[in-house]
């Protein structure tokens, strides 16, 4: 089918959604944080505060600035593995502090920013990218491999045990595996860091389509701002735990 008319998922479900006002939620928001601050325990300032931000579903989004600035912290409190200890934090809709949390996190991809595994690591490319669909609900998950690693690039390596692949080689597994689980909203921190320029521009494009084309919203945090900010709806710098600019096209 032509990419243009292709139903995207949401329309799909729009029956489903009339009749499920949960779904219609999580439907229309990606995230949004409402004067959020975290802060770690032990710690005596904030690690990140005054934070406003909505996402809706459908964008490309760059979050960056200098090392200690709060991405990881702001990427790990939309998905609610941190919580605010003031102001509100919503995923798909969810308050992250609500017990319904856990059920919109299942319709998100996160990829951490510390993803190298030790050479001594067996499992293979392809296991590592259906682990990270056990919880799915499909009944061809081996066509969802296949697809995320042509995507990628990574059909040769399939069979490969993950730590004898070079950095760059893992840092696509994980993408490939983010991708395979066709999440609402994915995250990634630092998904570049181990690719070489050109394969930096190749996953930004990949990533810019798989937006357009399934109605998702990828938030990518990044160092390198040259490969994404073109492609991005939306630039966010941030530094000392605060947004400081926001760019939208
Ligand atoms: N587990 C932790 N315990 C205590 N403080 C932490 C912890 N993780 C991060 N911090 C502090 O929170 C602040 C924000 O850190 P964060 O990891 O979010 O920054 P970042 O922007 O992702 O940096 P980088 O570019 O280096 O990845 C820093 O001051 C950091 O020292
Ligand atoms: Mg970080």
């Amino acid at each position: 089918m032509d990419r243009r008319s292709r139903p995207k998922r949401h329309e799909e479900s729009r029956e489903n959604s009339r009749r499920n006002p949960t779904t219609r939620t999580i439907r229309r928001e990606a995230i949004r944080l409402e004067d959020v601050w975290v802060a770690y325990a032990g710690s005596g300032k904030p690690a990140i505060r005054e934070i406003n931000l909505f996402f809706p579903l459908g964008k490309l989004v760059l979050i960056t600035g200098p090392n200690g600035a709060g991405k990881t912290t702001l990427l790990e409190t939309c998905l609610g593995l941190l919580k605010p200890y003031r102001g509100k934090a919503f995923l798909l809709g969810v308050d992250t502090k609500s017990r319904k949390i856990l059920e919109a996190r299942r319709k998100c991809s996160y990829v951490p920013q510390d993803f190298m595994k030790p050479p001594y690591e067996s499992y293979t490319a392809r296991q590592a990218i259906e682990l990270g669909l056990v919880l799915e609900n499909t009944p061809d998950k081996n066509t969802r491999v296949e697809w995320a690693a042509k995507l990628l690039g990574i059909e040769d390596l399939l069979d490969r045990p993950l730590g004898t692949l070079s950095g760059g080689q893992q840092q696509r597994v994980y993408l490939a595996r983010a991708l395979a689980r066709k999440p609402l909203v994915m995250l990634l921190d630092e998904p570049f860091s181990s690719l070489d320029r050109e394969t930096r521009k190749t996953v930004a494009e990949i990533l810019r389509n798989y937006v357009d084309r399934e109605n998702t919203t990828v938030i990518i945090v990044s160092h390198d701002t040259a490969p994404i900010i073109e492609l991005a709806d939306t630039t966010i710098w941030m530094n000392e735990g605060k947004v400081v600019k926001v760019e939208a096209k």
